[in-house]
């Protein structure tokens, strides 16, 4: 994919770091806590662009300090700003992302600005939209937003991608139909059909059961598992790179901006290119939780490389 469009969410991480969660009711006492560029779709266009695609954001921020700095981290490292709208009286969002010794995370967003970004804000771009090859969208707008954007860029032939976090179970039968790619990990899978999913097995069944609603391709993402990929032809396991997680905080964020950088849908070797991107997105995301943060983890295309070179 070489032009990228993200519409979705930005929010300053206040990421606090912890020996172990609280437990309901408990108070602890933190180690750190530190201001860091986030939000799931900011985090998508940031690791794209880091490496080495063209992509445009289109999101909502408020005139609060905090906009500036989602903004400007993203200009920053090239990603197209002009679609991000900032609105008057309202806070950007924010995240509170608590993360304990074994770089597990627990995150409440306040959606702030998010909320604001409406359909027509969205249709406000539809240039950005005609010029991209793939758009990607997630949870944290509002879910009439995210149909209405997987409508469009399905009606104009391009790829659409959803990362359906925050999982919810009340997502409607349009938007399933409208998606070409869906990556949820196994608690978002849960939440979105319903079903179990503590076997391989009823992994595979509950992928196949958004297949039926409509997805083109599920890729389920198993943490230090892997991932396995679910189509109408090919179910196939990818597993991960051992690494010393200290923070996943933006795993499933690079893992796909990573993939979507990679993947070359078009030609005889499709289903080829889907798997050496699922490769590459691991090796994207294996890096990241190396490091501590969301946008401050991500790693750029040379780095990626480096550690590639490491293993050949
Ligand atoms: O996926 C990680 C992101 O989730 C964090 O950066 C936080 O802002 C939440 O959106």
């Amino acid at each position: 994919m070489e032009q990228i469009v993200v519409v979705g969410s930005l929010n300053m991480d206040f990421a606090v770091e912890v020996k172990e969660m609280p437990e309901k009711g408990e108070t602890i006492l933190g180690k750190k806590v530190s201001l860091i560029p986030g939000g799931k779709g900011a985090n998508q266009a940031y690791a794209v662009s880091r490496l080495g695609k063209k992509v445009q954001m289109i999101g909502a921020v408020g005139t609060d300090i905090f906009g500036d700095k989602l903004v400007g981290n993203l200009e920053k490292a090239g990603v197209g700003t002009e679609g991000i709208c900032r609105v008057e009286n309202r806070e950007s969002g924010q995240a509170f992302v608590f993360v304990n010794e074994a770089g597990e995370n627990s995150i409440t967003v306040i959606q702030g600005a998010n909320q604001d970004l409406t359909e027509a804000r969205v249709d406000e771009n539809e240039e950005r939209i005609d010029r991209c090859d793939a758009v990607v969208i997630q949870l944290e707008v509002p879910v009439p937003t995210v149909v209405h954007t997987a409508q469009v860029a399905r009606k104009k032939g391009k790829l659409v991608y959803l990362d359906p976090a925050p999982a919810r179970p009340d997502l409607p039968d349009e938007l399933f139909a409208s998606v070409d790619i869906m990556k949820p990990n196994e608690t978002e899978l849960k939440i979105l059909t319903g079903m179990e999913v503590s076997t391989g097995k009823e992994i595979i069944l509950a992928a196949k059961s958004l297949l039926k609603k409509g997805v083109g391709a599920v890729i389920v993402t198993l943490g230090e598992k892997g991932c396995v990929l679910v189509t109408e032809k090919l179910v196939k396991e990818f597993p991960a790179r051992k690494v010393n997680a200290v923070d996943t905080t933006a795993a499933g964020d690079s893992f796909t901006a990573g993939f979507l950088a990679a993947y070359e849908p078009d030609g005889e070797k499709r289903e080829e290119n889907l798997e050496e991107a699922l490769l590459f997105a691991g090796k994207v995301s294996a890096i990241a939780v190396t490091r501590k943060g969301a946008q401050s983890s991500i790693p750029t295309l040379a780095e990626v490389m480096e550690e590639q070179k490491g293993e050949d």
